[in-house]
């Protein structure tokens, strides 16, 4: 049986690194099945629900298309759609939905929701960000990096993550980090290092991940450097001000790049980016702290790696289909 059926994804760690890697090799084929028009409509007879706390993009956008391409239905529903956490609980909300969907998307803001969520709906329950993981992010980004490195073993792949290491993107990374043993160094003003009690539950953890805040160092003979916003969907506008400070120096600039000593050097960012004055927070941002050429990643750097960046979005849509089928159906030989 796949182990990805009628479970939960809430965080990478809650499977093994053979799960992961079947999910990989899963959504290889079924992203080339797509590809060469010979995908299989698997989901005809499910529905999906998606629920939304938070804006998105491609979350959305690849839940949805996956679910398409499947046969599936879905029901999307936004902020503010339902009575969920204002006149109804998450209990009777996850009771009521999981007597008629047979799955659930979730992104919203605490990552103890997603949990009474799943426990009261029981139906298979996937992550879509929380305040604490970005699950399927990391799978997305683990399989581009099957993809850009063909020939290494995601193990002797080193990355450098930079920006806020207290996110879920960079605790997703610490759980992939534990999974597949790769180093990885997380960068970052000390203020923004993980949670202590987060990162000590990983016991393995200890010669992979290296925490510093000087940049020259997280970064030398680094594979990839990986970076994202500094301000996350949901945080409190009160300490902005302070956090964009301690991060100005944190931006991945050419400067920065330079100092990883590859000359072979990928630039990941999970997106959105703040890398122009086309958006009108990036605008603000950049007006307001003197920032050059872009937020947390400068417009000559993301130009030059948007190939990656958006293999990275785009490969969302095959790992999360990958995900939904085999939550929801037993066996399947592609
Ligand atoms: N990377 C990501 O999850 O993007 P969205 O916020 O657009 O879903
Ligand atoms: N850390 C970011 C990730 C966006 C995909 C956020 O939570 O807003």
């Amino acid at each position: 049986m796949n182990p990805f059926y009628l479970r939960n994804f809430l965080k990478l760690n809650d499977f093994k690194k053979k799960d992961i890697l079947f999910l990989l090799k899963f959504s290889k084929t079924i992203k080339l099945k797509k590809l060469i028009k010979k995908e299989k409509k698997y989901l005809k007879n499910k529905n999906i629900a998606l629920i939304f706390e938070k804006e998105s993009t491609r979350t959305r956008c690849s839940f949805e298309i996956a679910s398409f391409d499947q046969g599936a239905k879905t029901t999307y529903l936004g902020p503010g759609d339902t009575h969920l956490g204002y006149k109804e609980s998450i209990e009777d909300t996850a009771e009521t939905l999981g007597k008629i969907y047979d799955g659930i998307l979730y992104r919203g803001h605490q990552h103890k929701n997603i949990k009474k969520l799943a426990k009261y709906s029981k139906i298979p329950v996937w992550n879509g960000l929380t305040n604490k993981f970005h699950p399927t992010q990391i799978l997305s980004d683990l399989l581009t990096i099957k993809e850009i490195f063909p020939k290494k073993k995601i193990n002797k792949i080193k990355i450098s993550y930079i920006g806020d290491s207290s996110n879920n993107i960079s605790n997703s990374l610490v759980e992939a980090s534990n999974l597949f043993k790769f180093k990885l160094s997380l960068i970052s003003p000390k203020e923004y290092f993980p949670n202590k009690k987060f990162l000590n539950k990983y016991i393995n953890i200890k010669n992979n991940i290296f925490l510093t805040d000087d940049i020259e160092k997280g970064i030398y003979k680094t594979d990839i450097i990986y970076t994202d916003v500094w301000i996350s969907m949901g945080e409190k506008l009160k300490k902005q001000k302070e956090k964009i400070n301690k991060l100005k120096n944190y931006q991945v600039n050419k400067k920065i790049l330079k100092l990883s000593n590859n000359p072979f050097i990928k630039v990941f960012h999970c997106l959105p980016a703040l890398h122009n004055t086309k958006t009108v927070f990036g605008k603000k941002i950049m007006k307001q702290f003197n920032l050059k050429n872009g937020v947390e990643i400068t417009e000559d750097v993301f130009n030059a790696n948007k190939k990656i960046i958006f293999q990275q979005s785009s490969n969302r849509v095959h790992v999360v289909k990958s995900l939904i089928m085999n939550s929801l159906i037993k066996n399947i030989s592609l």
